[in-house]
């Protein structure tokens, strides 16, 4: 069974104690927070206040997306604000940094990621692989909500399960971008069993029963 992960990032930010605990009643599995620096990405969005606070309000892991340049410097305030999941971008900083930065988040006791843009090429992970739990496959190009999902991703999705089988079969593969009801299924077919959905969540007629479609 996959996970859903509704984002925030499509959240009404006035009522976000409300959507946070109407994801919990509609049966989602993880809470995804999307943190951008304007840096990293063209996209300012929220910090470590704002995971402090939802802490406070549910139980659920939260889930931490972090789009930041040299995120090394802020693993441990994030960590200590309440992520379950820390997900760093490779493409953010060198990888003998990325390599530190993975190690500091699990001695925390944290979950840790890496995520790879739509360009980074697969092979690119293969550093990091037994060095994390999970890895987040971009599927559209980091910094927005409301993007339409790239199918040709699914053959990195495809790849890094195999490898993964062989080097760290219990790490996960998220899927980030344009998951909704009708993409889902192929990020499943292809190995992913951890799906980040923004605006379909939000969008959703019926979001108790989107969440099942995404976790059957
Ligand atoms: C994009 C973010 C995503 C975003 C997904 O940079 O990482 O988590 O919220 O939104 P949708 O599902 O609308 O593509
Ligand atoms: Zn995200």
């Amino acid at each position: 069974m996959a996970k859903i992960a509704p984002s925030i990032l499509s959240a009404d930010f006035v009522n976000l104690e409300r959507d946070i605990h109407n994801i919990e009643e509609n049966g989602a599995d993880w809470v995804h927070v999307d943190v951008m620096d304007g840096l990293f990405v063209p996209n300012i969005s929220i910090g470590i206040p704002v995971v402090q606070a939802l802490r406070r309000v549910t139980d659920l892991p939260l889930d931490v997306h972090l789009m930041i340049e040299r995120p090394i410097r802020y693993v441990e305030q994030f960590v200590r604000a309440g992520a379950d999941w820390l997900t760093i971008h490779i493409e953010a900083d060198q990888p003998q940094n990325t390599l530190e930065a993975l190690d500091k988040i699990r001695a925390l006791g944290c979950k840790a990621a890496v995520s790879l843009k739509p360009r980074t090429p697969a092979e690119a992970a293969l550093p990091y692989l037994t060095k994390c739990d999970m890895v987040l496959v971009m599927t559209v190009e980091p910094g927005f909500g409301g993007q339409s999902f790239m199918a040709d991703m699914m053959e990195k999705v495809r790849f890094l399960r195999t490898t993964l089988d062989r080097v760290n079969p219990e790490c996960r593969i998220e899927v980030d971008g344009g998951v909704d009801a009708v993409t889902q299924a192929v990020c499943k077919q292809n190995g992913a069993d951890v799906l980040v959905t923004g605006s379909a969540y939000f969008k959703a007629a019926d979001r108790a029963a989107f969440v099942k479609t995404v976790q059957s």
